[in-house]
């Protein structure tokens, strides 16, 4: 596995590859590698005849320098995944590699949605995500791009910024990875108590929860969203930031669900801030996995 920090050399590699006729694939990443990243890149091997993953903790989508800072660095740890794991190249930045004029000046704006949800309790996180993911893109050129859909609407404004500027990047969506008691894997649990980790799997509970009445024919948001919120309620150590029932095509909160939904949840165990979303069951698409979505859209 080739490594380097340098922008240059990753944007020869993806070209080489290209040029070899090979199918590329990226999987953009701020390290700390876990089983939920290992899904992605397992999926790209599994597609694309060369593999790139990038690691690059990027401050445009931090709200603060101190949580910036905290982020996990272990690159030596990630190095050796990302290769067992059959990657070919690992892009590896430094800031200034990445923003060599301390800056962009000209950032990507994700629209209306880049403000509602995970962007009203992150003011700037998603114009951060769309601007390095664009880099990323522009450096990497035409492939097939891996998401994770633990990070639903990071996902969808993904895509949507792919769409809306023609970039020449196929996004592939993997199902998000879980525990056995649910909770889905995040660098963040480890930030978590013992009695912290335990509650946390409240989140998966409410999902489910929304999910079952949903398999019996309940259909009002609002009763989905007070279900929800009224098992969280119920965890002590669990504080609620939202709930929330989104169609899946359009990201749109209707009082009435009338076409595959999504289910998210934000909340806080002491200091740490976990997010979570589970597709809910629709009829005629029996037994669909989240991962599902992505194929069914051709995307
Ligand atoms: P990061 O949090 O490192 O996540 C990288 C990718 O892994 C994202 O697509 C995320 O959705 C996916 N992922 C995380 N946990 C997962 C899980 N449990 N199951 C499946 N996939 C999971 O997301 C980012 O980095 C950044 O915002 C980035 C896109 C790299 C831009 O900086």
């Amino acid at each position: 596995m080739e490594v380097t920090s340098s922008p240059d050399q990753f944007k020869q590699a993806m070209d080489g590859a290209r040029a070899r006729g090979e199918l590329v694939g990226l999987v953009p990443t701020m390290g700390d590698l876990h089983e939920g990243h290992a899904l992605l890149i397992r999926s790209a091997r599994d597609a694309c005849g060369f593999v790139a993953v990038s690691i690059f903790v990027n401050p445009l989508q931090f709200g603060s320098r101190a949580d910036l800072d905290a982020y996990p660095r272990r690159l030596d740890m990630d190095r050796a995944m990302a290769s067992a794991l059959g990657a070919d190249v690992l892009f590896a930045p430094g800031e200034a590699e990445m923003y060599p004029d301390g800056g962009p000046q000209v950032t990507v704006d994700p629209g209306p949605l880049g403000g509602r949800l995970e962007g009203a309790s992150r003011p700037s996180h998603f114009r951060g995500v769309l601007t390095v993911v664009a880099k990323l893109f522009a450096l990497a050129g035409p492939c097939r791009a891996y998401f994770g859909e633990k990070d639903a609407q990071q996902l969808a404004l993904v895509r949507r910024m792919v769409h809306d500027l023609n970039i020449p990047v196929r996004v592939v969506a993997c199902p998000t990875v879980r525990a056995a008691d649910g909770l889905a894997v995040s660098s963040r649990n480890a930030r978590l108590s013992s009695r912290e980790r335990a509650a946390a799997c409240v989140l998966f509970d409410s999902l489910s929860t929304a999910a079952a009445l949903v398999r019996r024919g309940e259909r009002r948001s609002d009763l989905l969203r007070a279900e929800m919120a009224r098992r969280i309620g119920a965890e002590p150590l669990a504080r609620l930031d939202y709930v929330a029932v989104v169609d899946e095509e359009r990201w749109e909160e209707p009082s009435v669900i009338e076409s595959p939904s999504r289910a998210l949840v934000a909340a806080r165990f002491g200091e740490t801030r976990l997010i979570d979303n589970l597709l809910l069951p629709w009829p005629g698409e029996g037994s669909m996995q989240n991962s599902d979505v992505s194929s069914r859209s051709g995307r």
